[in-house]
């Protein structure tokens, strides 16, 4: 505690970035780090599972200082641990679940294992301080793609997801194919601005009527024989086009089906959560479509819809709240289930 509020710690170390962050009263960012290994595995296309722990274990201590440093608190102001325990690679995750568990017995403060997704939803409630359940919530990330109903803080109910690509894996693959590069998402949505559309017919994978499933996996085979023919054919790639008609056809779809299950659900507001949710395009699309049927749209800034501390901290507030604890037998869960 320090001046009246309650502060929970939050350590995320799930996939390539190190972060930890201070929160007070789950809702109020008093420091958020991120060290970013972007860079590190550009160079391979993609993240390398050891080198990204490895890199987490040089990083954690001085991420965990500099997030209590930058809150002008001290570790014993701390009341709460909060930690991604997974979904996420198993030898990342390990490093945070180290950490936190080491510093909470250390300290004698309790400890919340943390379930990756939940802080991707959790992240709202930093953005948006009066959030409360019930709401509709469209989980978009690099291993996700999931419409969520949450009914209260500590409860939700997946309604769909995808069936085997996850949106921000599509984005990845397609930005790899048509030479843009890693993390595809931001860079697809960059060139997409300069492109059209309507350019070439991706398919809209909608699946059976009523599903609220996904399924990004036949779009991205699409989009390499529309590749390989245009090869053949000896015509140029117009990457800007290839990129926005892709994005179209993925965000069509997530925006279609995101708006349909708050409707059909009765929640008047759509909760936007995890990397993909701060592409441009998806944001406008599903705010014009939720508008016409009566729906609010809340997105998190970009920085926290990415990979962070703080949400892991929010939801593990919320849970210590409504009476949850977790011992220090805590293990990484790489496969965890929403
Ligand atoms: O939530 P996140 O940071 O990590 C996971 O938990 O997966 O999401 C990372 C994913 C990557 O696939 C990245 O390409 C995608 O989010 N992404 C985007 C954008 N920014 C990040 N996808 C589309 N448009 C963006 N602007
Ligand atoms: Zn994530």
């Amino acid at each position: 505690m320090k001046d009246g509020k309650f502060l929970t710690l939050g350590i995320e170390t799930s996939c390539d970035e190190t972060a930890a962050s201070v929160v007070a009263d789950g809702r109020f960012m008093m420091s958020n780090i991120i060290s970013s290994q972007i860079d590190i595995h550009t160079a391979y296309g993609g993240v390398v599972p050891e080198i990204a722990s490895r890199k987490h274990l040089e990083c954690i201590n001085d991420v965990i200082e500099r997030a209590l440093k930058e809150a002008d608190v001290s570790v014993k102001d701390i009341d709460l641990i909060g930690v991604t325990y997974g979904p996420g690679l198993v030898g990342a995750l390990l490093i945070g679940v180290a950490a936190a568990k080491a510093m909470a017995y250390a300290a004698d403060i309790p400890l919340i294992g943390v379930n990756h997704m939940h802080g991707h939803i959790a992240a709202n409630y930093l953005e948006h301080h009066e959030l409360e359940p019930p709401f509709m919530a469209l989980v978009v990330s690099g291993g996700h793609t999931e419409i969520v109903n949450v009914p209260s803080y500590n409860s939700c109910e997946k309604l769909g997801g995808t069936r085997d690509d996850a949106a921000g894996e599509a984005f990845d693959k397609v930005a790899r194919v048509i030479g843009l590069g890693y993390p595809g998402g931001p860079k697809i949505d960059k060139a997409a601005k300069e492109g059209n559309p309507e350019a070439i017919a991706f398919k809209r994978v909608y699946l059976e009527p009523g599903s609220l499933d996904f399924s990004f996996s036949g779009l991205k085979t699409q989009a390499l024989n529309y590749l390989n023919s245009e090869k053949q054919a000896g015509r140029e790639i117009n990457v800007n086009d290839v990129a926005a008609s892709f994005q179209e056809a993925v965000v069509e779809v997530i925006a279609d089906k995101a708006v349909d299950a708050a409707v059909r659900y009765d929640q008047k507001r759509i909760v936007m959560a995890g990397g993909v949710a701060s592409n441009s395009r998806l944001r406008a699309l599903i705010s014009a479509k939720a508008s016409a049927r009566g729906i609010d749209v809340l997105k998190p800034s970009p920085v926290l819809c990415t990979d962070n501390g703080a949400m892991i901290a929010s939801a593990a507030y919320y849970a210590y709240k409504s009476g949850e604890r977790t011992d220090y037998e805590l293990d990484a869960v790489p496969g965890l289930e929403f």
